[in-house]
């Protein structure tokens, strides 16, 4: 028995107990956690990981963090591994956000991409992560409303997240007013449904723009089927990365974009302490990264 067997083992017994982990406890969840998703918890996260990680362990009835980490790793791709993904992730987003970059979108970037590449193929865009889908639903809007060309070369959206939860909520487009609150009261009305018990859903001819998809950025075999995108969002993920993940995300996202694409990170997030191929540009509205042409 480990000790870390040992220590749930006392604890299990007597619920009251249910304190916290071990320091040996978090250091096996961490490093798990880290080999799934590329997050790094920092100790000054401990009690946001032990609390949920304990509600885990309860529910699923497990005798030690170890024996719970050995069922998730012989089910890598089922119903508690989705269920820990869920609890343990942020998920913070709503519509408009740091709406300055798709303002690059579509005043800058497109215009200028457009002219460079050949023929009318529809633009691809992948947000990812997307979360509960208001960053590919805000791009999508933006499209409609203020890029002219949108009808001569059309759009696919892919939505992606690590978290297969809530891309069903993704789908299902309905949200809650704070979400909504960086949204102009006009496009409100224009581009969503209110619900008769509150809330509102995003429209038909929104939805049919955006299609959602799981991927994690982390693991290789997930995002070897997203590629040949034109612009990438990827926003608000790798500030939860240490060097190394951020490294091989950016290594893959670079490999999804076609040559001359773009990639926009979040505002706290850059390329500055990683080597990488892209190049900065920067546009009236904002600093974006773009992979050369050969
Ligand atoms: C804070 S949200 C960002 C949403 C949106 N991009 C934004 O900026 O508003 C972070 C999301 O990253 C997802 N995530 C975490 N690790 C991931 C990974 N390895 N691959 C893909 N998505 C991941 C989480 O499930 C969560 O939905």
């Amino acid at each position: 028995m480990t000790s870390s067997d040992a220590t749930f083992k006392t604890l299990s017994t007597s619920p009251a107990a249910f304190v916290s982990l071990t320091d040996e406890d978090f250091q096996l969840f961490r490093s798990f956690f880290y080999h799934v998703s590329g997050i790094q918890y920092s100790n000054a996260q401990r009690y946001y990981v032990d609390k949920r990680l304990i509600a885990r362990l309860k529910v699923t009835g497990e005798s030690s963090v170890s024996a719970y980490l050995n069922e998730l790793k012989s089910d890598p791709l089922g119903e508690e591994m989705n269920e820990l993904i869920h609890l343990m992730t942020v998920k913070q987003t709503y519509f408009f956000r740091e709406k300055y970059q798709f303002e690059c979108l579509v005043h800058s970037i497109l215009p200028e991409y457009v002219n460079t590449r050949s023929g009318d193929k529809a633009i691809r865009i992948w947000s990812i992560p997307s979360s509960s889908g208001d960053e590919p639903y805000s791009i999508a809007i933006y499209l409609k409303e203020f890029w002219r060309e949108l009808a001569r070369y059309g759009v696919e959206i892919t939505g992606s997240d690590l978290d297969e939860r809530i891309l069903e909520v993704a789908r299902q487009g309905q949200y809650a007013k704070p979400a909504l609150q960086a949204l102009p009261e006009n496009l409100l009305r224009k581009y969503f449904t209110e619900r008769p018990y509150g809330g509102y859903e995003v429209n038909k001819e929104i939805k049919a723009l955006v299609k959602f998809s799981t991927a994690n950025i982390h693991q290789t075999d997930l995002t070897q089927k997203f590629h040949d995108f034109d612009v990438i969002f990827c926003r608000n993920l790798l500030i939860y990365f240490d060097d190394a993940s951020r490294k091989k995300a950016i290594h893959k996202l670079f490999n999804a974009l076609k040559p001359g694409g773009f990639l926009c990170l979040g505002h706290s997030e850059s390329l500055s302490r990683i080597e990488s191929e892209f190049e900065i540009r920067r546009f009236e509205e904002a600093l974006v990264y773009q992979k050369p042409k050969p």
